[in-house]
């Protein structure tokens, strides 16, 4: 009897003790497979462990600026960087991307620096919301003795992230976290990616492998663009969703599925970080036709378009739009004159940019 209630009692102790470890385990990270020799742009998940502001953000994971913050969000530039942002909110974040040894992590930016009565698991589970693990943490820096961290010594922050092209084609990959009730079928809808390709990017063998918590690696589709391979900014790769402020602040482009998937870009309006005022978004030989503007007729237009900068000039790109046959006799949607147009016809490049006729 004795030996009977024994075991029924450990046995009953270490169910509690897996199905504790079922609940409370914290967010299984893997790092991204990143093959190709690269550095790129990156976007992941940060849920707020506090309560803070887009400014605390910005400095916590050194953003350079708070429209880069805001433009991954596709929130309104005219967001203010104090706004209260409450706890366990979820927030993008971009930073930049390095792949070695197979895997990617954030280029040596964001670090962060230790301060009095600091500890990795800490760093890791409070502050950076279990984004990494502690021993990645300590192999990114080298740390033997997890012990002998000092107050003042900077570590390099190893966020999750991959460079490599998905089916062919430039993808911006985005860490996205994974919450209670996801499935590999609705995740694989939601981002048109393939479920076969996310188990692969994943590593992971079948659907039910999926954990809440864990940081899904997810091809973000970009938007094509006329950028020139000889531009500063090339391959500018705008994901689904997101704005970005490109030639020197000049120029803002964003991305969404409502123009099929073609960059819209515009001049942006601000202080540009290089030049004094902006060099000229004219398109060539046509007045008051400006990047953005597109001339309104029907089924034969033409589009003044970004195409990339240099740090003298701003490159535009005259493109014709002319409506697919299949669209003959649809009216509803055609271009008009402003900015942001909705443009839902085929595009032929006419090659007169200004950089091609130097
Ligand atoms: C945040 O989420 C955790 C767990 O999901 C919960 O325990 C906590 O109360 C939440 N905090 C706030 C401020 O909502
Ligand atoms: C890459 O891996 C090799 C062997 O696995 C190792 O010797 C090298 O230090 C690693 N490089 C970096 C930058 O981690
Ligand atoms: C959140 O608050 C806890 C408790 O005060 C603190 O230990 C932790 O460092 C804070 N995290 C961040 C990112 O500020
Ligand atoms: C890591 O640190 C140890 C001891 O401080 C040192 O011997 C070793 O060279 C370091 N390795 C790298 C790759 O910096
Ligand atoms: C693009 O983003 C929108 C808004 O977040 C989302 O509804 C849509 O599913 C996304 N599409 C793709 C292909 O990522
Ligand atoms: C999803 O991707 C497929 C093939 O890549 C494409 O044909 C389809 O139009 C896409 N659907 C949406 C809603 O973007
Ligand atoms: C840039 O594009 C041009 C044609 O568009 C091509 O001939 C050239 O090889 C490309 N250069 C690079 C460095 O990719
Ligand atoms: C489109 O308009 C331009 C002038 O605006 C004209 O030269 C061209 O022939 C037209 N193209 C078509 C296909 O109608
Ligand atoms: C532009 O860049 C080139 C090298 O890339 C440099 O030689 C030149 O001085 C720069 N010009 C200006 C105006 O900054
Ligand atoms: C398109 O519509 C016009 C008149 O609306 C017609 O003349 C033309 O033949 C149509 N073209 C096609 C390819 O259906
Ligand atoms: C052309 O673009 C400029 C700059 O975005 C804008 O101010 C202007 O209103 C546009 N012109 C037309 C005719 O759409
Ligand atoms: C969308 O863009 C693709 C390639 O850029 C083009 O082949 C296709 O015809 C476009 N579709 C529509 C409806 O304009």
């Amino acid at each position: 009897m004795v030996s009977f209630s024994r075991l029924t009692t450990s046995s009953a102790a270490s169910l509690l003790c897996l199905v504790w470890l079922l609940t409370i385990s914290s967010p299984a990270s893997a790092s991204f497979t990143c093959t190709s020799a690269a550095t790129c742009d990156a976007i992941i998940d940060y849920t707020l462990p506090n309560s803070t502001t887009f400014n605390a953000l910005k400095k916590l994971f050194q953003v350079k600026n708070l429209r880069s913050l805001l433009g991954v969000n596709n929130l309104p530039m005219t967001t203010p960087a104090d706004q209260k942002l409450p706890a366990n909110q979820t927030i993008k974040i971009p930073f930049p991307c390095l792949c070695r040894n197979g895997t990617g992590i954030a280029n040596k930016r964001p670090t962060y620096t230790v301060i009095p009565d600091d500890f990795l698991s800490h760093i890791v589970t409070d502050i950076f919301a279990g984004l990494f693990t502690v021993q990645e943490l300590q192999t990114v820096n080298n740390i033997s003795n997890p012990n002998l961290i000092q107050p003042g010594d900077k570590l390099w922050i190893p966020l999750p992230c991959s460079c490599d092209d998905v089916g062919g084609e430039k993808v911006v990959h985005y860490g996205r976290l994974v919450a209670t009730g996801n499935t590999i079928e609705g995740i694989a809808q939601r981002y048109n990616v393939s479920q076969d390709t996310l188990l692969r990017l994943n590593r992971l063998a079948s659907p039910k492998e999926l954990l809440a918590g864990s940081v899904l690696d997810i091809p973000l589709k970009a938007c094509q663009s006329t950028v020139s391979n000889t531009s500063l900014d090339y391959p500018l790769l705008v994901p689904n969703d997101t704005y970005v402020f490109t030639a020197a602040n000049c120029v803002t482009c964003k991305c969404d599925s409502a123009n099929n998937w073609t960059l819209q870009c515009q001049p942006s309006q601000i202080k540009s970080s290089l030049w004094k005022t902006c060099p000229s978004m004219q398109c060539q030989g046509l007045d008051n036709f400006y990047i953005g503007n597109v001339t309104s007729s029907d089924c034969n237009s033409t589009a003044c378009t970004y195409a990339g900068y240099s740090n003298q000039t701003i490159f535009t790109t005259s493109t014709q739009l002319t409506c697919p046959a299949a669209d003959n006799n649809s009216s509803g949607m055609r271009p008009g004159t402003e900015s942001w147009n909705i443009i839902l016809v085929a595009i032929h490049l006419v090659f007169l940019s200004a950089l091609y006729l130097r």
